[in-house]
């Protein structure tokens, strides 16, 4: 796991290089003591909570498939935009905004 190596302003973070995050492959870092998990795709960068709100199954360890990400135990769904459950409305995992800025991935969790 990658932690959080610069900081900058209040909460938003520096977690790892670009070039690090591969296309279509997710990756876990850390964000203030929480998992979340990157994903790539093209030019774009998605980042949510890695920690399934159902029983806390690992984000990373399941599929994408268009802008959903299944979780590996029970096959919750959640929206890798909005961090939205599809499977049981109202749930959710924390969504963060992902900025590439000088050749890194920084975050900040979006309210
Ligand atoms: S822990 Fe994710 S669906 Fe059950």
């Amino acid at each position: 796991m990658l932690r959080g190596r610069e900081t900058e302003a209040m909460a938003r973070i520096r977690v790892m290089d670009l070039e690090a995050l591969k296309p279509r492959e997710p990756a876990l870092v850390s964000m203030n003591g929480q998992d979340v998990m990157l994903y790539r795709r093209g030019a774009e960068v998605f980042a949510i909570g890695n920690t399934c709100a159902h029983e806390g199954g690992s984000l990373c360890d399941g599929w994408v498939e268009s802008d959903i990400v299944t979780c590996p135990l029970h096959g919750w769904e959640f929206d890798l935009r909005s961090g939205a459950c599809m499977t049981i409305p109202g749930e959710s995992v924390t969504r963060y905004t992902a900025t590439v800025e000088d050749g890194g991935i920084w975050l900040e969790e979006t309210p």
